[in-house]
């Protein structure tokens, strides 16, 4: 030991025996010694690491515009964890000119195009070019992805969730999680759970049958869970059959943790209005953004013996060992860079999720003069609105990304929508909240004359229209003048379809949206439809890459596109007449004195089980486009399928493989995705006609190339929700196998016969008080 060291030792300790105190005992956090850490905390401090440092929106720190931290205590070496919002990237404060102190991130597509890619080896790679770039930015956790199901396409965060289908949703999820995760930092599944509507979203009941909860809901987190370990789950703001989600021990330990085996933290979304200390002891472990009200609460209760201190302990270990996993704890140096690979990455996730909805062979495009019509051609949308929005450096429109591949576009109507939208964000009336958060929301379309119109179809070679949609946090779509199109838009596709067929010439309609709209009254009328979903910052050119066959499309409806809203089982059970105010975002409590109003106090999932395809299909319900549909440029052969059983399982039972041969039997080179679905046989409950089981996607395939797709099942998967024996059960039987990406048209069929029944028990959570009255099909 140096002199001048053993000189400040004998100081230090003479003047803590000289204030008569012995020396506290200080450890420095490192991730072998977290009991010891633990024991040094006092009270307070293990209080204070539990709840967030309120940090709202646009409040300075090392990285501004995230939104939260944990507190940091200095004299036991834990450092603040940065959380910051995703999940179509990282979302920070945006550029300001000048400012070295606030950056550009990537815009990713949205979850839904995502998802439409079926692509979970994509979006893998994808996670990591996101999750390096988080770390980039001095962020530790990023508050993704959005897992809620798409169970009504008017939800304003459907763009972030990803499917009507959970098996899609919990392996998307699980591709993205372990993305992100694999270059250390972590990622936060949100909203746990059934949190499937922006109405009233702070107080809302969702009222649901224990089986739909279970099959529905839960199943794609369980399954992100089980297969990805997140750094943190989200517990969500509603309720859920009559308990907050956050005040739920059944919710966030009996299932979460001693079912599945969740092993890390449980983050509150940022709410503050729930009763913190029944919250910790239900297994929540940081309170965001953290308020004094909830500090001096839980000290309090700590104090006074009403809270269980075991609780609180479970709580501060596992943030203790969030804390030692993080870029900050690790001293990580970071650059503030966006990386050079996250572009293209964006442009071909973007390209790869669009879905071919219809081509009479217009497309691909050879290189041509276009007519561009609509807003949204010109005022591209690459991502929706909230938290889940990013602040990206650019946003290439489709008229960039036509020009870029060479197409020429016709100038008057260039110089028209130009003026257009110029003028129509300056003097849209936008509400406050949209201000803040979004920056812009949508021009609404202009009528056009048919006299212009006719003359553009003279000069152009071809027209494309672009519809566009856009969402966000805090408001729920629509039925009119957003899931229906408007009589503008109506009568725009109406008026460039007769003009332009008069001339002999092609119509090409882009779907800009971030979920269903009506396609069904007028698909007729046009050529082609290209749903292209909010592809992230690169729009223009991962659609161009499509149009003009650069990229085979090759991504598949994530939902079902029905023909018209009142199809959708969960019509009615959605507030799509909300007067449409956005509802609070913060401060509203619940007022149980007044009588409750269906679709906003409470919204009751009468369609049970039979949520999208699975209702369509099992009540053999006409479509305009079915689950897993979607077109390509070649065609595909299916042969040599099989399914055998494989030698795996474990507490899952058996396990299986279906394997088929794919091959590409067109003229250009293209990916296929191949679906698993499976029909039970008839046994104690109903099943719906077909469910997704698994699924898997080609490697590109040249004309005349195959290759071997496997999909994987188990005994469990195959299992349905016993409400009574409040159990999985895996009926015996003969399954009916159907392989193809369509849930309604099949490649390949086969049989799987289980001599074996199974069974699964389960704990009684999350019951409705009463049995919520479901449709029976
Ligand atoms: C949203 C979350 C988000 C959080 C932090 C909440 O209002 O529901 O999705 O992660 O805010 O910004």
């Amino acid at each position: 030991m140096k002199k001048s060291t053993t000189i400040r030792l004998a100081l230090l300790l003479a003047g803590a025996l000289l204030a008569g105190h012995s020396l506290p005992a200080q450890p420095k956090l490192n991730p072998g010694n977290i009991d010891k850490v633990m024991k040094a905390m006092t009270l307070e401090e293990k209080v204070r690491l539990v709840v967030g440092v309120n940090h709202s929106y646009g409040s300075t720190t090392t990285v501004p515009g995230i939104a939260g931290r944990t507190a940091p205590i200095e004299r036991l070496g834990i450092p603040a964890t940065v959380m910051a919002d995703g999940p179509m990237g990282l979302r920070i404060e945006p550029k300001r000119e000048g400012d070295p102190n606030s950056y550009y991130c990537t815009a990713f597509p949205i979850g839904t195009a995502v998802a439409a890619t079926w692509d979970t080896e994509l979006i893998y790679l994808m996670g990591q070019v996101l999750g390096r770039e988080v770390k980039e930015h001095g962020v530790d956790v990023l508050l993704g992805p959005g897992m809620n199901l798409q169970r009504n396409p008017l939800n304003g965060r459907n763009f972030e969730y990803y499917s009507e289908d959970p098996v899609i949703t919990g392996k998307i999820a699980s591709a993205y999680v372990r993305g992100v995760q694999s270059q250390g930092v972590g990622t936060s599944i949100k909203h746990y759970a059934a949190n499937n509507q922006e109405t009233q979203r702070i107080i809302n009941d969702t009222r649901v049958s224990a089986r739909a909860l279970r099959e529905i809901y839960l199943k794609g987190f369980e399954i992100c869970v089980k297969e990805s370990q997140p750094w943190t789950v989200m517990s969500s703001y509603n309720r859920l059959n009559g308990p907050w989600t956050q005040e739920d021990k059944g919710l966030l330990t009996s299932i979460l943790r001693d079912e599945w085996g969740f092993r890390n933290v449980v983050v509150t979304d940022w709410t503050g209005l729930r009763h913190p200390v029944v919250q910790l002891e239900s297994g929540n472990d940081i309170f965001q953004p953290g308020t004094s009200g909830e500090y001096e609460a839980l000290l309090e209760a700590a104090k006074s013996g009403a809270l269980d201190i075991k609780a609180l302990d479970k709580a501060v270990k596992r943030v203790l060992e969030l804390v030692v996993k993080t870029p900050t704890f690790k001293g990580n140096e970071y650059s503030e860079k966006v990386s050079p690979e996250a572009a293209p990455m964006v442009r071909g996730v973007g390209a790869d999720g669009c879905v071919l909805l219809k081509n009479d062979g217009v497309l691909p495009l050879a290189k041509q003069e276009v007519a561009l019509f609509g807003v949204g051609s010109y005022d591209t949308q690459g991502a929706g609105w909230g938290a889940g929005n990013v602040f990206s450096e650019h946003m290439v429109t489709i008229k960039e990304g036509l020009e870029a591949a060479g197409f020429g576009v016709e100038s008057r109507l260039e110089d028209l929508y130009s003026d257009y939208v110029r003028f129509g964000r300056k003097n849209m009336d936008y509400n406050q909240w949209i201000r803040v958060h979004v920056g812009k929301a949508l021009v609404p379309e202009t009528p056009l004359s048919v006299k212009f119109i006719t003359s553009l179809a003279q000069s152009s070679d071809i027209a494309l229209i672009t519809i566009c949609r856009n969402s966000g946090e805090c408001k729920d779509r629509l039925l009119d003048y957003d899931f229906n199109l408007t009589a503008d838009e109506k009568d725009m596709i109406a008026n460039v379809s007769d003009a332009f067929h008069g001339k002999g010439k092609k119509v090409v309609v882009v779907l800009n949206v971030c979920n269903p709209v009506e396609v069904a009254s007028w698909k007729d009328k046009v050529d082609a439809i290209l749903c292209a979903w909010l592809p992230g910052m690169e729009a223009g050119h991962s659609i161009a890459d499509v149009l003009t066959g650069t990229v085979n499309p090759s991504g598949r409806l994530p939902m079902t596109f029905p023909n018209d809203y009142f199809d959708l089982p969960s019509a009615k059970d959605f507030p799509y007449d909300y007067h449409g105010k956005l509802s609070n975002n913060g401060s509203l409590k619940p007022d149980f004195t007044r009588e409750q109003i269906r679709n906003e106090d409470y919204t009751v999932y009468s369609e049970g089980i039979y949520v999208g395809y699975r209702y369509f299909t099992t009540a053999s319900r006409d479509v305009c486009f079915p689950f897993g549909y979607g077109l390509s440029y070649t065609t595909f052969g299916y042969s040599d399928a099989k399914v055998s059983p494989v030698r795996r399982g474990g507490k899952e039972g058996n396990a299986f493989r279906v394997s088929v041969t794919v091959t590409n039997t067109g003229k250009v080179a293209g990916k296929e995705v191949v679906g698993l679905y499976v029909s039970a046989p008839s046994g104690v409950i109903a099943k719906p006609s077909v469910e997704l089981k698994a699924f898997a996607k080609t490697r590109l395939l040249q004309p005349g190339e195959s290759d071997v797709v496997n999909l994987d099942f188990t005994a469990y998967s195959l299992a349905s929700f016993n409400e009574k024996a409040s159990a999985w059960q895996t009926d015996k039987g003969t399954y009916k196998l159907h392989v193809g990406a369509d849930c309604t048209n099949p490649e390949a069929e086969l049989e799987l016969n289980l001599r074996k029944a199974y069974s699964w028990k389960t704990t009684r959570s999350c019951l409705p008080e009463q049995p919520v009255d479901e449709l029976k099909l």
